[in-house]
């Protein structure tokens, strides 16, 4: 969807402002990874101290060391069962920020978008939710273990023979920094994998949606080479992820591995020199080998997968959350009231390269406030056309300007406060019809909502459920389509739109129903374009929109008569339907 990018940096700061909200849970974990750390700690010493012990006949001293170490052991598993729950409460409550804000997001698509709801992009970003639950869990309990032990030895090995802690430190610095360079290639990496990865969930569930058509039209090889192509892709690329991450090991051989073979290699010098005891030599291997090497090889293990992944999810996320959960400032000028025009420039629009085009060089501008009726036979492209206009598809070629901006460039967000589009198939969730109308408003006080409510004709409805806060079945299950119809109405009615389109939006009303509606939003203000299903609808309208097979015909009512035949056969056709349904 156009203008989601700037969204991504959302997901990380919601990820930080729920971590804030954590700061308790997390100074505990802060504290008994400390006690955890006291193995690690104390290792080398104790075992340098019970080396040098037996070797100078001090056996109960040397016994003693071993025994402190046992002590140590003890007190670190202790420490480490007490972090759990702690980890458990921080995670699971980053993870209800992240599915209270996805499921918003998911939420305000379906009511402001035409077309079925995105269930597939809802099941992608909770997949998301649930990878970044798991990797976060996994961070918290191995990298910070790691990273701990990784201190606790430079700092054991720094008291046992300082000279070799200098030197290890400084192999650790070099290879975390040879690993921070790598790390914005490995990300990138890492994200055309997902994309990729999402993509193949795209193809197969609009293949496996379509299947009937697919089968009908003979495509089952192209719809199969389709899918085909996004898997193949998606193989390479993880191909190249691997290739990319199994690089570390060279970070590994620098920061854990290197020092090793430096001090075995210095041991006779060091010996024969007394510079250290054969305890203290075989404590330093103790803090290298069993320490050192192994932390450090599994935290850019970790890092470098789990890091990544969460990372690139994180940012994923946050392209799904609602407007204004990123709080960034539109990048996309939308104009001030009163220059809101809405221009067709040579528009053109094809569902796919090879379909024949739907709309063809369309041209035309509708002024801030107009009502326009867009009309025609079925299957020529009205609710294609309102669609364009509204930005929620892109066009082959030509473009939609409001005011003197093309809708592309504006954000998502912001497009979608200022044009409400409401489809035949009218969108109501599972709350009250007080959040149900509210929801494009969230500002909107009781009495907005009332008025809004009844402005649109909703105030039957509302006694015969017995208030606005009765709360609804999932889709709105008890309402009847033209209930539904209503109640999406009002809920585009109270939103900041100034632009609304009514894509046969009041079909299951009936005449006088759909006549108020209409009054309503011109009683409103802002600009109105009506697909229109009934010579009512039409006449009430400033300027009628005839689409017609490849030609665009504009122009009032009664010129059209004058001017198109279709015109003129569409209203005989309507006319005739009233007829009946009056009689
Ligand atoms: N998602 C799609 N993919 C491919 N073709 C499509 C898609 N949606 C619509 N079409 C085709 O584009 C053409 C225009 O469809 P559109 O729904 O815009 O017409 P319409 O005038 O709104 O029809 P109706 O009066 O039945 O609502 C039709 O031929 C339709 O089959
Ligand atoms: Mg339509």
């Amino acid at each position: 969807m156009t203008g989601r990018g700037w969204r991504a940096g959302a997901g990380y700061r919601l990820l930080v402002s729920a971590l804030r909200r954590q700061r308790r849970g997390l100074a505990w974990i802060l504290l008994w990874s400390v006690l955890e750390s006291v193995p690690p700690l104390l290792s080398g010493l104790l075992v340098s101290v019970a080396i040098d012990g037996f070797l100078a006949g001090d056996v109960a001293g040397a016994l003693g060391a071993l025994g402190l170490f046992l002590g140590a052991a003890v007190v670190g598993a202790l420490a480490t069962r007490q972090v759990f729950p702690w980890l458990a409460r921080v995670v699971e409550a980053v993870r209800d920020s992240f599915v209270v804000a996805t499921v918003t997001g998911a939420l305000t698509d379906a009511v402001q978008s035409s077309g079925p709801s995105d269930t597939a992009g809802v099941a992608r970003l909770t997949e998301h939710v649930q990878s970044v639950r798991e990797v976060l869990f996994a961070v918290l309990r191995i990298v910070r273990q790691i990273a701990f032990t990784v201190v606790a030895a430079l700092i054991g090995l720094c008291l046992l023979a300082p000279v070799v802690a200098l030197g290890t430190a400084l192999a650790v610095g070099l290879a975390m920094a040879v690993f921070l360079v790598r790390m914005p290639k490995l990300a990138a990496t890492q994200k055309t994998v997902l994309l990729a990865e999402e993509k193949v969930a795209r193809r197969a569930g609009a293949v496996f949606g379509g299947i009937r058509d697919v089968v009908a039209c003979g495509g089952e090889r192209q719809a199969a080479g389709d899918v085909g192509r996004a898997v193949n892709d998606h193989v390479r690329l993880s191909r190249r992820l691997a290739v990319a991450t199994s690089s570390r090991m060279v970070v590994v051989f620098l920061g854990g591995q290197l020092p090793l073979l430096a001090l075995l290699a210095a041991a006779p010098w060091l010996l024969v020199g007394e510079h250290l005891s054969v305890g203290e030599l075989v404590g330093a291997v103790t803090y290298l080998t069993a320490g050192l090497e192994p932390a450090l090889r599994r935290l850019l293990e970790v890092l470098a997968t789990w890091g990544l992944e969460m990372g690139v999810s994180v940012a994923r996320l946050g392209e799904g959350f609602a407007p204004g959960d990123g709080a960034r400032p539109a990048t996309g000028g939308v104009p001030a009231p009163g220059r809101m025009s809405l221009t067709a420039e040579a528009l053109t629009f094809a569902y796919s390269p090879h379909a024949a085009p739907v709309c063809r060089d369309l041209g035309f501008r509708l002024a801030e406030g107009e009502h326009l009726a867009v009309v025609g036979p079925s299957g020529t492209g009205k609710s294609t056309l309102v669609s364009l206009l509204a930005g929620l598809l892109p066009p082959t070629r030509g473009r939609v300007l409001l005011g003197d901006t093309p809708l592309g460039d504006i954000a998502d967000g912001e497009l979608r406060r200022v044009i409400g589009l409401i489809p035949q198939e009218a969108y109501v969730f599972a709350g009250s019809l007080r959040e149900n109308i509210g929801y494009l408003a969230p500002g909107a006080g009781a009495g907005e909502i009332s008025a809004a409510a009844s402005a649109v004709g909703l105030d039957e409805l509302v006694a015969r459920l017995g208030g606005l806060d009765v709360t609804l079945g999932p889709e709105g299950a008890e309402l009847s389509h033209g209930e539904a119809q209503l109640v999406a109405l009002a809920r585009v009615y109270l939103s900041p739109a100034r632009i609304v389109i009514l894509d046969e939006a009041t079909s299951a009303l009936t005449p006088d129903e759909e006549a108020t509606a209409e009054a309503a939003f011109t009683a409103r203000g802002g600009t109105l374009v009506v697909v229109a299903h009934r010579i009512s609808s039409a006449v009430r309208a400033g300027r009628v929109l005839l689409l017609d097979g490849d030609t665009a015909v504009i122009g009032t009512h009664d010129e059209l008569v004058q001017l198109s035949s279709t015109y003129a056969d569409l209203v005989g056709h309507w006319r005739h339907d009233a007829m009946s349904a009056a009689t």
